[in-house]
């Protein structure tokens, strides 16, 4: 290939190609004589003056010091080098080569200042990679000494954070975030890394407490106190907590009435029991949770403000699971492991499954995750989980009410109910025995075992 063989138009069309590039071009032949180059390469010099001149010459001329084109011919490779150290010249020269023989060299000149922004752009971010992964690695150290908690996102780590300082400080804490996203999992973190972790952690479901049995389960009762009440008397939560920490869960769920009376409590760190002459005088960190905002219930009449004050000392707010999806996959890493030990199983999600859940809004948060997995897991015929199958379990079986009714009694029961359903299903859609047992992946023992156990027996099977 010989360029000064080109046509004109050709010539012309190079020429317009290499001055839309920024950088310097710069066309040599296979001899080292100039052919081409742009307004870039050209800088100061007269085009005409190097157009057609060898670099051997120019280099004697002294208008080039040297030249990456000559030796780029002579190694037959390309070379890269800084030009000159005042301006930051990063060349390269590629040789074209055809027969064994170069052809022609292509040499381009970068200004390297825009290159140093982004590398110096580069080096920040790796440091603050390097900075987040240290606190990663940290938290992980002082959290998991006994907790299992995924916080793979930003705003988890946040949460974890202060969740560490709340620990350290023996603060108040209001933990606010919608059901399911881990309220209860960050108030045993408090705990776990407090100097209370010796004592007891009692956790009170505020929402599951009748009215009339608040006060005597939180502040306990003197013997006698009444009719009913066990001889001996009994010790409130409050009490039972003693030295360590009170987890009030729901609290926003907790009668007007009441709130007065534990107003009392946290102002004065003593209770009275019901029938009692004392006050107990009670050394407790109480950590509150809500997953409705306390502050407009306040606003709403619905909850006291004053309470809200003194509880809302030290704030932590989780967001939705569909706020940071980084968590979502470590999450069902997390329980796939822990189930499939539980149930002896080698399950696994594909990539596709991944994505679908990864792309779900996920209104029950991490509880509605650990379910669904659970029951995936459960239901999934093969040991590679698809797609189809989380699709189908995600939107088709499930409906609002049956998620609540799963919520009720032990975990037992939850997957006795779960089992029952997914077989019911099954047996709507498969007719016959055989597709049955394979469909559920049961033996016909263990199916009619089951059949009977949760009374589907149609008459006409
Ligand atoms: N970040 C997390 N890492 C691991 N498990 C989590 C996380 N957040 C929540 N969970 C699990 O999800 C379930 C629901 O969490 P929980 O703390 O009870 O939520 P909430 O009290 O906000 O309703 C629990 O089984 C909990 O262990
Ligand atoms: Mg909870």
């Amino acid at each position: 290939m010989n360029f000064n063989e080109f046509s004109k138009e050709t010539k012309a069309c190079i020429r317009a190609i290499i001055e839309c590039i920024d950088d310097g071009i710069f066309i040599t032949d296979g001899e080292g004589t100039v052919v081409e180059l742009n307004q870039t390469a050209l800088g100061a010099q007269q085009r005409e003056h190097i157009l057609g001149k060898n670099m051997r010459e120019l280099i004697e001329e002294g208008i080039y010091r040297d030249s990456l084109s000559l030796q780029s011919i002579k190694e037959k490779q390309k070379v890269t080098r800084f030009q000159n150290e005042e301006t930051e010249i990063l060349t390269t020269a590629i040789p074209y080569i055809e027969d064994g023989k170069v052809q022609l060299v292509v040499c381009c000149e970068r200004e390297m200042q825009e290159l140093e922004i982004m590398k110096e752009q580069i080096r920040n971010s790796e440091k603050k990679l390097e900075d987040y992964r240290r606190e990663l690695e940290y938290l992980r150290s002082v959290v998991a000494k006994d907790v299992d908690v995924v916080m793979e996102s930003d705003e988890m780590q946040h949460v974890v954070n202060l969740a560490l300082t709340a620990a350290q400080y023996g603060s108040r804490v209001l933990i606010q975030g919608e059901t399911g996203v881990g309220k209860e999992i960050i108030a045993k973190i408090i705990y776990k890394n407090s100097s209370r972790r010796n004592a007891p952690f009692i956790a009170v479901n505020c929402s599951a407490i009748p009215e009339s049995l608040l006060e005597s389960e939180l502040f306990g009762y003197e013997r006698g106190a009444f009719t009913g009440a066990s001889e001996k008397g009994k010790k409130g939560y409050f009490e039972l907590a003693n030295r360590g920490v009170l987890f009030l869960d729901e609290i926003g769920d907790m009668p007007l009435n009441f709130q007065a009376k534990l107003l009392r409590v946290l102002q004065e760190n003593e209770v009275m029991r019901i029938g009692g002459k004392e006050m107990i005088p009670i050394d407790v960190q109480v950590i509150a949770a809500s997953n409705k905002s306390l502050a407009d219930k306040a606003a709403a009449g619905e909850f006291r403000s004053d309470l809200f004050y003194r509880l809302n000392t030290f704030p932590i707010l989780i967001p939705p699971l569909r706020a940071r999806k980084r968590d979502i996959v470590p999450l069902i890493y997390m329980f796939v492991q822990s189930f499939n030990n539980k149930y002896e199983t080698k399950k696994m999600f594909s990539l596709s499954s991944l994505n679908v859940l990864q792309r779900y809004e996920w209104p029950g948060n991490v509880r509605e995750l650990e379910n669904l997995v659970e029951r995936i897991i459960l239901t999934s015929k093969e040991d590679i989980i698809t797609d189809e199958h989380v699709k189908q379990m995600l939107f088709f079986p499930q409906r609002e009410e049956e998620d609540v009714s799963l919520m009720e009694g032990t975990l037992k029961d939850a997957i006795e109910k779960t089992e029952k359903r997914v077989i019911k299903k099954y047996m709507e859609r498969y007719k016959s025995p055989s597709e049955l047992e394979q469909a559920l992946g049961l033996s016909r023992a263990t199916l009619n075992r089951k059949i009977l156990k949760y009374g589907l027996r149609e008459d006409t099977r």
